[in-house]
Order: C-alpha cells, then structure tokens, then sequence
C-alpha cells in the first residue's frame, strides 16, 4: 500500500496543505494540494476508478531518486482499480514524468489527463524504450511544453507505447503543426481531438502524410485557423478510415469548384458554425449526419440519399428542404429560422422533428399542420412552449397550439372535396338512371 501511495504522491506531493475528496457514488476522488501532512487522506482514493490530483508544482521531486520497484510494489500497483488518472494545474517536469510513466507498465490506467499543466524542460526517455503501457487515452487540455518539432527521437523512443494508443486530444493548447513523422507512429490511434488550436490549412498536408494515423475514424479540427475547404478535404484523403469529421467553428470559405473527393468512409460531417452561406460541394457521398447549423444559409438543395439526421438550426431558411433528398432521413433540426409555414405532409414522414423559433404563420393550414405534427409526437422539443405565430396580426406573438383551427373554417380542400364527390355521384347517379331508362343508347361492350 505504502509504495501504491508513494507513487501516486511522486506524481502529485505538494507542497500546501490540501486534502482528498472520494465521491463514492462517482468513484471520483481529488486532491487538491497534497502534503505529507495529509498524506493519509489519498488511501481512500486508492477504491475509486478516477483520481485527480490538482495544484501546485512538482519541480522539488525532480531529485527524486529512479529505481526499480521490487516485486510486492508491483503487485500492489496491479491490485489498483484506478483507470483515470487526471493531473490539473500543475507544473510538470519533463524529467520526472519521463521517470514514472514508466511505472504505469504495472497498472490498469488507461486514460491519463493533463489539464491547464505546463510540462518544463526536455525529460530523458531512454527508460521507456520498448515499453508498454496500459494506457489507451491520452488527454492534454491548455497545456504547454516545449514545441514538438525536432523531437522524432522522443516519439521514436516512446514508439512500442504509443503505436497501441487509441485515442489522444490536445485542445486548447496553441498547436500549430504536427509534424508528419508523429502521425506515423500512432499507428492504432482511432481518435484525434485538436480542437481549439491554431491549425491553419497549410499545417494539414504535412499532418495526414501517407501512412500517418492509418487506422483514424475520428478526427476533431473544431475552432481552428481554418478556412479553405478544398485543401481540408485534399490533406484528409489519405485517412482511408475517417468516418467522424469536425471542421465546426472554422470560418470556410468556398473554392470555386473544388473537385477533391472525400473519404468515402466518411459518415459524420460537422459543419457548424463555419460562416457558410451556400452549401459547399463537393459533399461526402455516404454521409449519415451532417450538421451545419449557425451558418447564414438560406437555402439548401442538396440531395444524400443515405442521410440520416440533417441539423439546420441557426439559419436564414426560408422553408424546409425537400425531405424527397433524404429518403433516409429520420431526424431534422430547423430552429431559429425563417421559416413561415412548415410542410406537414412531407415532414410528418421523419420520426424527430425540430423546429422551434421561427416566424410562422398562422393562418388556417400553417397553424394546423403543426398541431397535427406535434399531436402525432414527431415534435419532439419546444412544444408548445417555443412555437409562436408571426403572422397574421390577429395571432402575432401567441402559440402556434392556441389558434383554433376548426376544419370548415380552415381548409376549403376538406370542404369542398366532400362537396365535389357528393356532386359527382349525384350526376353518376343521375347517369346511370338516364342510361336504364335508355337503354339502346349504350353500346355494349365489344368482346376480344
Ligand atoms: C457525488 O456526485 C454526485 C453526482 O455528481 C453528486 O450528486 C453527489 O452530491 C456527490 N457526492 C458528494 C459527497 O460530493
Ligand atoms: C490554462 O492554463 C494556465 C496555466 O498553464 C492557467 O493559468 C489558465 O487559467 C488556464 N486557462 C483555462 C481557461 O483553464
Ligand atoms: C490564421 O491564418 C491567417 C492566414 O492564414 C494568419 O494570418 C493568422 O496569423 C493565423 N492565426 C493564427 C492564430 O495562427
Ligand atoms: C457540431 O459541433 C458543435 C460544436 O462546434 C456541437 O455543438 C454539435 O453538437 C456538433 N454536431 C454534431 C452532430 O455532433
Ligand atoms: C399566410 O398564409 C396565408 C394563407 O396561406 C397567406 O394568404 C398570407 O399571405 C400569408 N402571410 C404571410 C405573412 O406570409
């Protein structure tokens, strides 16, 4: 127990006075500010499944002598059922990390989090040649370190380790290039979250280099320093696996006629927030989900025909798109548009639909389609609460669900239509009554 505590105070001892909180029922413990004063408060985190250690720096550690563990501490770090460990405000020395990752081999974590940490120095990491580490995830969140260019020989070293690694993120950290030779040695990575760095489009190209992420599914660009479409799309066509693509909160810009086929693996395609105000082409043929809300589209005709969910909201819509497009299509989202009357007969089709905020009018067939929709339960949030009229003024600013809609009133089609029929068989009736009563006047039928 002694050395499990040890190890996990060789990476978080501090220096104030701080304490452990366990959340039993989230199996989540913190510790903020560790000191060997309160070093009996981290046993009880030694049961949960996540532990964070928060505040403070590291750096006196770094003297630390490095030796082996002998068999019973092995044992120890074995028996732990710790399988996230997260590091938050922290200052880490390279050195020190380099010398107790290594310690990791023995245990069962296999997410590891850094979280606003500045990692100092260049640590040595010949010890970790050739190991292997439980370790699956890799999180960095508002970090810094020294620039990762010019360090192949650490991502070589730490090779046998991070080719098994499955899923990595560095967000929010100032990221400007990733060099082609770090995506080759990621060879099992299904996951790259990059979000919220300064990525700009020619900072791709050398990032998905052939043979670098083979096995990507997943790749997360969000609310970078993007802006052309056309080159994202050429930097990714060598990820033969990417299904799941984030390009949101990037301002695109349209290439004139971009003729760059995606992966046709592609199936999740996020678009929103990227200043669009024309759908680009071309788009992913098989795509299932495609979100570009909060652009300034006012129109889209676009046709997918393995479309399963299409996300609209926050747009300058003026009507639904033609569900026809999308014969696969099961959820659609158009809030915050401009959208007068929604089509119910088409929409009704779809299982889920979302369409709250707009200007609607509320005349006879606008108001009633609604009703209908959300009485049949394809209206599945906002109801009735967030669906008001527009229009006409008699209705503006009341609920779409309080406009008496009474057939006779409304729909001249439902009146009429009975009218029409009933007229018609009175003449059928008439007919058949002038043709019994002269008989010779009809032919009779010839036979073939
Ligand atoms: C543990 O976490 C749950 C869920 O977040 C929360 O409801 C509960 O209050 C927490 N318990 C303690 C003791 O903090
Ligand atoms: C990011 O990390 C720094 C320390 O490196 C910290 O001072 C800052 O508050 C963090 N920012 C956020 C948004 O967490
Ligand atoms: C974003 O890209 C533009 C043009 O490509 C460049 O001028 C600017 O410096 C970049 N910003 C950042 C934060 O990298
Ligand atoms: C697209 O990205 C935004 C954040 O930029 C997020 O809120 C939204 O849920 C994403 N859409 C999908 C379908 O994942
Ligand atoms: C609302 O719909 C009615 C009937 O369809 C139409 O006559 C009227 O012009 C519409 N009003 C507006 C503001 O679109």
């Amino acid at each position: 127990m002694t050395v499990a505590v040890l190890l996990l105070l060789g990476l978080g001892l501090l220096e104030a006075e701080g304490r452990c909180f366990f959340n039993r029922t989230q199996e989540h413990c913190v510790c903020y500010n560790l000191s060997q004063e309160s070093l009996g408060s981290i046993i009880q985190c030694l049961s949960a499944s996540v532990v964070e250690f928060r505040g403070g720096e590291l750096e006196r550690y770094v003297a630390l002598p490095s030796r082996d563990l002998d068999p019973s501490a092995i044992e120890m770090l074995g028996s732990l059922v710790i399988r996230k460990i997260i590091f938050g405000d922290l200052l880490v020395p390279e050195i020190l990390l380099a010398r107790v990752l290594r310690f990791f081999s023995y245990t069962q974590v296999q997410e590891l989090a850094f979280e606003s940490c500045i990692f100092k120095g260049r640590g040595n990491w010949d010890e970790m040649a050739g190991q292997h580490l439980p370790v699956l995830s890799l999180h960095f969140h508002n970090v810094t370190s020294a620039p990762l260019t010019g360090r192949e020989q650490d991502f070589s070293i730490l090779s046998s380790w991070l080719e098994t690694l499955q899923e990595l993120a560095v967000t929010g950290s100032h990221v400007t290039s990733l060099p082609c030779s770090i995506g080759r040695v990621f060879r099992a990575l299904r996951s790259l979250d990059v979000a919220q760095n300064s990525l700009g489009d020619e900072s791709l190209t050398p990032a998905f280099c052939k043979g670098a992420f083979p096995q990507l599914r997943v790749l997360s660009l969000q609310r970078n320093n993007l802006t052309s479409y056309h080159s994202v799309c050429e930097s990714v066509q060598l990820l033969p696996e990417l299904q799941h693509l984030d390009l949101s909160q990037n301002k695109l810009m349209a290439d004139p006629s971009s003729s760059c086929q995606w992966p046709v693996s592609l199936r999740i395609f996020n678009l929103s927030d990227t200043g669009l105000d024309e759908v680009l082409t071309p788009l992913p043929p098989s795509l299932e989900v495609l979100d570009m809300s909060c652009n300034h589209l006012c129109a889209v005709d676009i046709s997918l025909s393995s479309l399963k969910k299409l996300f609209l909201s926050q747009n300058m819509l003026q009507a639904a798109p033609s569900i026809r497009n999308y014969p696969m299509l099961d959820t659609l989202h158009l809030d915050n548009n401009l959208i007068t009357e929604l089509s119910w007969d088409e929409v009704k089709l779809l299982g889920h639909v979302q369409a709250t905020g707009n200007p609607y009018n509320c005349s006879c067939s606008g108001a009633g389609g609604l009703q209908e929709l959300a009485g049949m339960g394809h209206l599945v949030q906002g109801w009735p609460q967030d669906y008001t009229c527009h229009s006409p003024p008699q209705y503006q600013g009341r609920l779409v669900k309080d406009v008496p809609v009474s057939v006779l009133q409304c729909n001249s089609a439902v009146v009429i239509a009975p009218v029409c029929i009933a007229l018609a068989l009175l003449g059928m009736a008439g007919a058949v009554c002038l043709v019994r009563s002269r008989p010779r006047l009809v032919r009779p039928c010839r036979r073939v």
